[in-house]
């Protein structure tokens, strides 16, 4: 089974001049193909790119785009539609800006604190008057964003009015505060959480930033925070994630970042190469095996020798064979004890397929570019006139629909040219909530299904609509 190498994919590693490379060959070991470079020296470089791009007939193309590429490489995607990108423009739309990321949030109801965007600054002020104190102010978008640099905690109109007043920060991105006991990041690839720790701020501090002083450790990170982290995943299409999940005192859960652009021990690049290899390989490469909770042993090592660590596998769980750590060590996890290798099922790799849609087109998305601040020298600013900006606060959550298993399933049915075949492949991707979640949010996401083309869910989304309507007149009665 497998692709022969005359079969196998192109690959080429994207990299930018000035920007540190997420992988690179020895990710890739045992790939039996030469890897080409393909490298982006910023300026006017975009159509020498893509001729580069098309004269090494390089078929998927692998990296990270920063932040201020990502709209140049919108465009450059376009004009190389027979080029895969991984991870695709879209699943990187979250790197964009933090704006970018509570928008992603926002379409697919995923929890994040809640926040305010604000393109018009006289709109923005007149907010600022009225809301209540502390609120967290953030830049959106930046060449560099990390580590809470440019994260602001203010008190009262008069700290947010002159923290507006100092850093020309567009748009005005302001959060509600969120009293945490820590942020967790999640590493995730195939949708697997592969590692995670906590980071909690130094004592009597509100920022959890462990180059200032707070601590991390990798032990008993809760079932709900993983659970969020695959669904963000699921939702990014993703082949490998990071997500910072913030830990409320309240016991809740909130996003604070997602992107795929993260920095990860070299492992866990190794772990990601060969995850890619038996992706694109129709399987003639293994699998990696990344078991769950991995990480609480491996974080046990010195990061200074886990630095070093390379092509760290595992076996898999055999019944037969019991002296093995994964197959023995019970742990808590949720409300009960479970053994760890029947995590490898909750918790799947799955193998992720590019999309053939346009999820995020910059026409619609790039806000930032078509509500640009015009005059940054002074504050003030003329307000927008023509097409006024949208604000959107909060999150605006959906009226949840409620049907039955087997409801769901007879109306699918109904569909003509969607027979008993084509639901179970579609039962055996989305579980209940998932598919109503998809049918209301992205239903282009269906045409994931090998069978399921733009003329069926276009059928789908018509017998979906008109259950929706009934069970929305019926419920108001
Ligand atoms: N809404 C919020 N309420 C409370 N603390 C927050 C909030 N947003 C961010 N923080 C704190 O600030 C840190 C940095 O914020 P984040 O959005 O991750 O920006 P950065 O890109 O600088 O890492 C977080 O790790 C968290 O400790
Ligand atoms: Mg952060």
């Amino acid at each position: 089974m497998g692709l022969s190498n005359k079969e196998l994919p192109k690959l080429g590693f994207l990299y930018l001049d000035y920007v540190l490379r997420f992988f690179d060959h020895s990710n890739f070991k045992g790939w039996p193909n030469k890897i080409e470079t393909v490298t982006y020296h910023w300026g006017d470089d975009k159509d020498r790119f893509i001729a580069e791009v098309k004269r090494k007939k390089i078929d998927v193309l692998i990296g990270n785009v920063p932040a201020t590429a990502y709209e140049t490489f919108r465009e450059i995607a376009r004009e190389l539609p027979h080029v895969r990108f991984i991870p695709s423009l879209d699943t990187q739309f979250s790197n964009k800006s933090k704006e970018n990321v509570t928008r992603f949030a926002w379409k697919y109801n995923l929890p994040i604190p809640k926040t305010y965007i604000y393109y018009n600054r006289g709109k923005g002020d007149t907010f600022l008057k009225n809301t209540t104190y502390p609120k967290i102010v953030k830049r959106s978008y930046g060449p560099s964003n990390y580590g809470g640099y440019f994260v602001h905690k203010v008190d009262s109109y008069q700290e947010a009015r002159e923290l507006f007043d100092t850093k020309k920060y567009h748009p005005m991105y302001i959060q509600d505060f969120v009293p945490m006991e820590a942020d967790i990041r999640v590493m995730l690839i195939g949708h697997k959480p592969v590692c995670a720790f906590w980071r909690r701020a130094p004592e009597g501090e509100w920022l959890t930033n462990t180059s200032q002083g707070g601590s991390m450790d990798y032990m008993n990170v809760p079932k709900s925070v993983l659970d969020l982290a695959v669904k963000v995943s699921k939702s990014a299409n993703a082949e490998y994630w990071a997500c910072d999940v913030a830990y409320g005192k309240d016991g809740k859960v909130r996003i604070l970042e997602c992107a795929t652009a993260f920095a990860a021990f070299p492992y866990i690049r190794d772990w990601i190469g060969q995850y890619l290899m038996w992706s694109l390989s129709k399987g003639r490469f293994r699998k990696p095996h990344i078991p769950m909770f991995n990480w609480e042993e491996l974080g046990k090592i010195s990061p200074d020798l886990l630095r070093t660590m390379r092509h760290i596998t595992f076996g898999e769980y055999n019944s037969s064979y019991d002296g093995a750590y994964f197959g023995k060590r019970k742990k808590m996890y949720g409300e009960s004890e479970v053994y760890l290798h029947q995590l490898d099922s909750v918790y799947k790799m799955y193998n992720v397929k590019p999309r053939k849609f346009e999820e995020w087109p910059s026409e619609k998305w790039n806000y930032q570019d078509r509500f640009a601040l015009k005059n940054l020298k002074s504050m003030k600013v003329p307000l927008l006139k023509k097409e006024e900006a949208p604000e959107i606060t909060g999150d605006e959550s959906a009226q949840l629909i409620e049907i039955g298993d087997e409801e769901l399933e007879a109306l699918l049915l109904s569909i003509k040219g969607l027979g008993k075949k084509k639901l179970s492949k579609i039962l055996s991707r989305f579980n209940h909530a998932e598919l109503i979640n998809i049918l209301e949010i992205e239903p282009r996401v269906l045409e994931d299904i090998k069978s399921i083309d733009e003329k069926l869910v276009k059928k789908i989304l018509k017998a979906w609509n008109s259950y929706k309507k009934e069970f929305l007149l019926s419920s108001v009665n």
